[in-house]
């Protein structure tokens, strides 16, 4: 009889059930979107019942549609927006405050003064990232100093700290787990991803009490099992990976140097590393990859703010069209080599730059510069600000690679896969399965399972949809790219 496994992909943006069969095929998706709450000026929070709701509601809306329903599914693999915080009550699970998301940057100030106070190294040496609002720590210091009586209740023990592969854990198991894998610990800037554990000397810093903080696992492990009340029966949670670490086992990227971009509404670019946690010189962020059998395999990422968000906003916001899927025909009427630059720092730059106050521009505007140039302006930023993180990643890394795997939304574009490829001057190769990002989880849980015997068989499903080949001189490639570095600096507020 056939069986499945379910992944539950907790974005940004919305919750999907995902159910998938043994070869790592779509079987059926439910989605829900919930509301994004911005309650002042740089500030994000999402309801944390809406994203427990959301989460309930797919799950239970792909085991209804599942032709011979939960009977046959094995187990539940979970992937989650990463870094976005949440803290609750021990006894009822109720959340103190709404989950703040990893874009939140009400931290700012309280990161300046740690990086004044000259501690940016030591968090880079023992965490592999920036002082950045972007990771979870400096949020949970927020909450407990924020909420009145938290950090007393904190200290007493009463409260739960958790990213939300924490949060569902602890929801779907009735309380009994609070737990996380080793990829969303790496996010938090609390967690010493050499030594693979809780950083007291971190902890003291950001000054959170070690009474909040759940148990590590391996990112393939068994996390409990998720109660028959949500789902109608016992499941066993057996993956956990955050979005991107999941979308590099989804995308099979297990050996060093082998590497995936992902294209949702920001761009994630992430490079297996191997057993060395290789600290980057360029400011690009050292994170597990996956940790299994309590073995980390690490991973170096890019990590940049706006990918496909150019897209909603040159339709959105300056309605040049209708509908994403016209912007290939209109970039494809424009003069190759044409001038226009647009530099899509909305809420400032991510990586390499990480300045978070420059702001967008348009540049090199001509009297002959149309909607097509812009739209396709807005298309080769993505491009280019991969060949920005690619530029670090080779500088930082010995084994470069000359593929590149790539998902998510923007990768249907045959003209942005062709410039990237271009721009980048490696193949780009796209999968016949997208949705890497649950596939990823869905193998984790698969390797506990005893679906997979080990990561080779998972490669072995990888199939490629489509090749992209570089053809673009050198020369074009040089110039074209050097225009967008001079862009890129007139946007800036502090120097490279
Ligand atoms: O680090 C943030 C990332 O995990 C968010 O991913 O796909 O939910 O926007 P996504």
């Amino acid at each position: 009889m056939a069986s499945y496994l379910l992944a539950i992909d907790q974005g940004t943006t919305s919750s999907r059930a995902i159910v998938f069969n043994r070869e790592g095929n779509v079987v059926l998706t439910a989605q829900r979107e919930f509301e994004q709450w911005f309650p002042q000026d740089g500030w994000v929070e999402h309801d944390p019942e809406a994203i427990w709701e959301t989460v309930v509601a797919t799950c239970r809306e792909a085991i209804e549609r599942l032709e011979g329903g939960v009977e046959l599914i094995d187990g539940i693999g979970i992937t989650n927006q990463r870094e976005t915080t949440l803290v609750w009550d021990r006894k009822t699970g109720k959340p103190l405050y709404n989950a703040i998301v990893w874009q939140d940057r009400r931290t700012a100030d309280a990161c300046e003064r740690l990086r004044e106070a000259g501690h940016a190294e030591d968090l880079q040496a023992r965490t592999g990232l920036l002082i950045d609002p972007y990771f979870s720590a400096s949020k949970l210091a927020w909450i407990l100093d924020n909420v009145p009586g938290a950090r007393e209740r904190a200290e007493r023990g009463e409260l739960a700290f958790g990213t939300v592969d924490t949060f569902l854990i602890w929801r779907l198991t009735g309380g009994k787990v609070h737990a996380t894998d080793a990829t969303n610990a790496s996010r938090t800037a609390l967690f010493n991803i050499h030594e693979q554990c809780w950083d007291a000397t971190l902890l003291e810093r950001f000054d959170i009490p070690e009474s909040l903080l759940p148990e590590v696992k391996d990112s393939s492990d068994d996390f409990g099992r998720a109660d028959a009340e949500w789902l109608g029966t016992e499941l066993p949670i057996a993956g956990v990976a955050g979005d991107q670490q999941a979308a590099l086992v989804g995308q099979a990227c297990f050996t060093p140097g082998m590497g995936k971009s992902t294209y949702g509404t920001g761009c994630f670019m992430i490079v297996n590393m191997g057993q060395e946690a290789g600290i980057s010189r360029n400011r690009l962020l050292t994170t597990v990859g996956y940790r299994l059998n309590g073995v980390p395999t690490y991973a170096m990422e890019g990590s940049i703010f706006v990918a496909g968000a150019t897209v909603q906003w040159l339709r959105d916001g300056l309605q040049l069209f209708a509908d994403a899927a016209e912007t290939e025909a209109l970039a494809s009427k424009t003069r190759r080599g044409h001038s226009v630059y647009l530099v899509p720092a909305f809420t400032g730059l991510g990586a390499p730059h990480w300045d978070p106050k420059a702001r967008g521009a348009i540049l090199g505007l001509t009297r002959d510069t149309g909607i097509a140039e812009i739209v396709a302006a807005g298309l080769q930023a993505v491009c280019y600000q991969t060949r920005d993180l690619q530029v670090c990643m080779n500088d930082d890394m010995s084994a470069g690679s000359n593929t590149l795997r790539v998902d998510g939304g923007m990768v249907g574009n045959n003209w942005v896969m062709q410039f990237l490829a271009d721009m980048l001057g490696v193949q780009v190769d796209r999968p016949t399965v997208l949705e890497t990002t649950a596939l990823g989880a869905a193998y984790l849980a698969g390797l506990h399972l005893g679906w997979y015997r080990n990561l080779d068989e998972i490669a072995g499903l990888w199939r490629c949809e489509r090749s992209f080949h570089p053809a673009m001189e050198e020369e074009e490639r040089s110039r074209l790219y050097a225009g967008w570095l001079e862009a890129v600096d007139r946007v800036r507020t502090s120097p490279g």
